[in-house]
């Protein structure tokens, strides 16, 4: 792990363990060497890959942003009463932190907000504009990659507990295994009294989720493809933008949308001094994205010491928002 920096930004302060590019180049190296080449989804969020993940939770196709919300409007005042008073809020991928506004509306007198997200910009902003809104709330920005090691810093005024609110089905961007170890080191940050609030994207049609992940307007096209251009900026490859297009296909065997780069012709790409060279239609794997049934998330909660102690859905049951504790 980074040494953490810590600056003063805009009006808040801002705690930054923003990975290397060195461990960039090693990840990005290694998915393109395996056998299925695979790119890490979290690249995905640079500054304008933030911008188009905004977009994307906007588009008519992408349910998920749009029920979980709705979740929120009408639950947030029961989920604030299961948290209780004087919770200090921990945000892993916070990104605009847009649910978290209406669980800060229903919250009794939290301690301090914590969101840490990969994305320094984006963060940083966010940060100062909930600064704006709860002016009473102390709200600590922290850079980080969540899924690797970082220290929640302590607020001012001492918390009851901590509450790890995890929304936006991120989750379901693990593979089972690695999900489980992501719950277990979310359950460990939270601590011996603490509880996870987590969003769950569920198994419905294969028509709906399709749709969602390949939009009419072409938006998951570009945020898949970003991932290309953040390469050759940052790594300096030649990956041809045009060369590659964007393919979303749902896995019924496994519940996962799978989203895919698909090369469109054989060509060589360079990177760090290797070449990587791709067959027509070989396709890299840039992102799973799960979608759990009820009883299966709660066998893999359970893997993970959690306990499910509360459930809300919407009408359709095409998400959920879950409150867990250690079990
Ligand atoms: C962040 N994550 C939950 C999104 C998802 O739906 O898996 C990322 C995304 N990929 C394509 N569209 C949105």
């Amino acid at each position: 792990m980074n040494d953490v920096r810590i600056s003063q930004a805009l009006s808040v302060t801002l705690h930054d363990y923003h990975p290397r590019t060195a461990e960039m180049r090693e990840e990005i190296l290694d998915g393109l060497r395996a056998q299925q080449k695979t790119l890490p989804c979290k690249y995905f969020y640079d500054d304008r890959g933030s911008r188009l993940f905004d977009v994307i939770c906007e588009l008519p196709e992408y349910y998920l942003t749009r029920t979980e919300l709705g979740i929120m409007e009408v639950s947030a005042t029961d989920m604030a009463a299961s948290l209780g008073a004087r919770v200090r809020l921990v945000e892993p991928g916070s990104g605009s932190s847009l649910k978290t506004r209406l669980l800060l509306d229903h919250l009794v007198r939290p301690s301090a907000y914590v969101p840490v997200d990969i994305s320094r910009a984006h963060l940083v902003t966010t940060a100062d504009c909930l600064n704006q809104v709860y002016p009473e709330l102390e709200v600590l920005p922290v850079c980080a990659d969540f899924s690797q090691s970082f220290a929640i810093p302590a607020p001012r005024r001492t918390a009851q507990r901590t509450v790890i609110y995890f929304p936006g089905s991120t989750i379901g961007n693990f593979e089972p295994a690695a999900a489980m170890e992501l719950l277990k080191r979310l359950r460990r940050l939270a601590g011996p009294n603490g509880a996870l609030l987590i969003g769950v994207d569920l198994r419905k049609d294969e028509a709906v989720l399709q749709r969602a992940y390949s939009d009419t307007a072409g938006v998951t096209a570009e945020f898949n493809l970003n991932i290309l251009r953040r390469i050759n900026r940052e790594l300096h490859a030649d990956f041809n933008l045009n060369g590659f297009r964007h393919r979303a296909v749902y896995n019924s065997a496994a519940g996962r949308i799978e989203m895919h780069l698909v090369s469109c012709d054989n060509q060589l790409v360079r990177l760090a001094g290797d070449s990587f060279s791709f067959l027509e239609d070989e396709a890299i794997v840039t992102e799973y994205s799960y979608k759990h049934t009820l009883a299966g998330f709660k066998v893999l909660a359970a893997k993970a010491g959690l306990q499910v102690e509360k459930v809300w859905t919407d009408d359709r049951r095409w998400f959920s928002v879950q409150y867990l504790t250690a079990a």
